[in-house]
Formats: structure tokens, C-alpha cells, sequence
């Protein structure tokens, strides 16, 4: 027996060989015999039209009910036990959170490469050869003489040297760049050789000490969700020129004293100062003109402050029950 599809399609072919024959009927009856084809052949055409539709259609349907379509956000049950949807890792939420808040304040997001030259990680950034920060931040070297980072810092270069055209059209530049860095370390509770930080740079022509202020007031206030007051203290970094070292009132006691403050009602936060001349020069930014101000913070630090959380390794640790539990 012909299928539906076959009888549509036989038509049409009869139809089409009878209008061959057409020519051998005399002129009078030609033209009568010819239109009423040509209505035929339409007919099973549109009628052929339709049936392949309605086979599409319903192919489509029998599969949208087949299918397992899977919304991997949603929790599911697998018969036995409830089964946990996604979550983001608790240094993802922290960084998107510090770049969410940036952003708001007009700083560009840069990718930081974790891969950078001795000169981008070092010499760029004033540390002289024989410097024992050099050693202090021992990391992984690659055969090729490139290293895994030790620090954000390490981008200032990339960074001054691809907006230095904007800065002199513009007037200033704003930029964070959060990413992974690697030391060479023995790791505790404290400690890990692969963590990340977050830094930034402004510069422009009258980029001061008070914008420093001002900018990490309100990014640790954001992060934090509550007014932060912040205070400054003489430190040294190659790079920045002065140098401080940026502390943070506690967030949890406001000041009263608690265990996350080690009750001094301050928590150390990051390195910052204002951008050492040498510093601006290699990144082609001319120092007379233009100044500005740098900070570095550790992330993960952060992201274990604020989510309370006390082993660094577990982090890393790929510990799934851990991570549920951050929320
Ligand atoms: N790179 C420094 C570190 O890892 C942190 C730092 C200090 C960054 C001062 C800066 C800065 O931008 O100005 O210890």
C-alpha cells in the first residue's frame, strides 16, 4: 500500500505528465483541459505543502516529549535523594562582587594573564635585580624564562602602556584586575601557592593621595554592604611612592574589638600608594604631567573573610559539602 506521502507525490507526477500530453489535443479543448490541470496540480501541490508541515510539526512535538531536556539549575530529585543544582565558587562571587562595584565607579575590568615576563613581574615594577622581594615572591618558572605571577602588580606595565593614549586623550585612566598569582609555598591553614588578588591603578593630572582614600572607602564599604572607615600606614613597596599600608575598621564589630579584628577594631587590608615615577616611565606615561595612585589586595583573603572561612586550602580543595556550605 502507497503511503499518504507517495499517493501526494504520484499525483502530481500524473498530473505533470498529462500536461505533457496537452500539446497533441486540439487548440480549443488545449486550453479548457490545460487550466483545469493547472487547478488540479495546484491542489496537490498545496495539499503535498501541508502534509510535510504536519509531518515537521509533529516530529518536533514527539521530540520535545521524548527529549530529557535538563535545567541543570534546577534542584532535582533522582529517586532516592535531592540533588543540589550549581553554586558559584566563593572566590568567583567575591571577585564578580569587587568588579561589579568597580565598575560601578568607572574603573575598565582587565584580564589579568597569569603567565607574564621576569620584567613585567619585577623590573617593571622598580624591584631592582639583586632585591630580596625578588626572593620573598620566589615562584614557578617556565623553560621558556616566562613565570606564573606572584603578584597583580605585574600588569601595571600592560596596563599603563595599552591606555596611555586614552590617558592623553582623555585625561585619566581607571582599571582592576583581578586575577590568579603563585608563590613558591609551604601551605597551611594560611597559606597557598596559588591564590588570587585584585589591584587597581587610576592615574590622570591631578590624581592624589585623597582619591586613594576616597576610591578604597568606597569599594570596602560595597563589598562589605556597611559604611567602612579606613586608615593609613607608612609602608614600602618599590612601586608606589609613599607607600601604605591601607587598614579597614572591622566590619563585624564596628570597632568594639572581636575575634576577626584580633579585637584591635582594624583588619590589615592591602598594600596602595602612589605610583612610583620609575614605575610610570616604563609603562610610557610621563611622570611630570601625569600621576597616580595603585592598590593590591588579596582576594582570597577577603573571600575568607567575609564568607568566615578558616583553612585556605579548602578552596582548593574541590570538597563539594564545603562549598554548599558557603551561601
Ligand atoms: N603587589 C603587592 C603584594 O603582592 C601588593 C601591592 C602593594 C599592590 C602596593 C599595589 C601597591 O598596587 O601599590 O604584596
Amino acid at each position: 500500500m502507497m503511503d499518504k506521502l507517495q499517493e501526494l507525490k504520484a499525483e502530481i507526477e500524473k498530473i505533470k505528465k498529462q500536461m505533457a500530453e496537452l500539446k497533441s489535443l486540439p487548440e480549443g479543448q488545449r486550453q479548457v483541459e490545460g487550466q483545469r490541470l493547472n487547478a488540479l496540480k495546484k491542489n496537490a501541490e498545496a495539499e503535498l505543502f501541508k502534509f510535510l508541515n504536519k509531518q515537521k510539526q509533529d516530529e518536533i512535538n514527539s521530540k520535545l516529549l521524548n527529549d530529557k531536556l535538563i535545567d541543570i539549575t534546577i534542584p532535582s530529585y533522582n529517586g532516592k535523594t535531592r540533588v543540589e543544582g550549581g553554586a558559584l565558587h566563593p572566590i568567583t562571587k567575591m571577585m564578580r562582587r569587587v568588579v561589579q562595584i568597580a565598575v560601578s565607579m568607572g574603573f575598565h575590568v582587565e584580564d589579568g594573564r597569569e603567565i607574564v615576563t621576569e620584567y613585567e613581574n619585577f623590573d617593571s615594577l622598580n624591584i631592582a635585580k639583586e632585591h630580596p622581594a625578588r626572593d620573598i615572591q620566589d615562584t614557578f618558572y617556565l623553560s621558556n624564562g616566562m613565570l606564573l605571577k606572584t603578584q597583580t602588580s605585574a600588569l601595571q606595565n600592560i596596563i599603563l602602556k595599552k591606555y596611555g593614549d586614552e590617558l592623553r586623550k582623555h585625561g585619566i585612566i581607571s582599571a582592576v584586575f583581578p586575577g590568579r598569582c603563585y608563590r613558591n609555598e609551604a601551605t597551611d591553614a594560611s597559606h597557598e601557592f596559588a591564590f588570587f588578588q585584585c589591584e587597581g591603578v587610576m592615574v590622570g593630572e591631578n590624581i592624589s593621595i585623597s582619591n586613594l582614600i576616597y576610591v578604597m572607602e568606597e569599594l570596602i564599604s560595597g563589598i562589605f554592604e556597611t559604611q567602612i572607615k579606613i586608615r593609613l600606614r607608612p609602608g614600602f613597596f618599590p612601586f608606589t611612592e609613599p607607600s601604605f599600608e591601607l587598614d579597614m575598621s572591622c566590619p563585624f564589630c564596628g570597632e568594639a574589638g572581636c575575634p576577626s579584628c584580633k579585637h584591635s577594631g582594624w583588619i590589615e587590608f592591602s598594600g596602595c600608594g602612589m605610583i612610583h615615577k620609575n614605575v610610570l616611565a616604563m609603562g610610557g606615561i610621563d611622570g611630570e604631567r601625569y600621576s597616580g595612585f595603585a592598590f593590591g589586595f588579596g582576594l582570597t583573603r577577603l573571600a575568607m573573610m567575609k564568607y568566615g572561612i578558616k583553612d585556605v586550602r579548602l578552596l582548593n580543595s574541590g570538597n563539594i559539602e564545603f562549598l554548599r556550605s558557603i551561601r
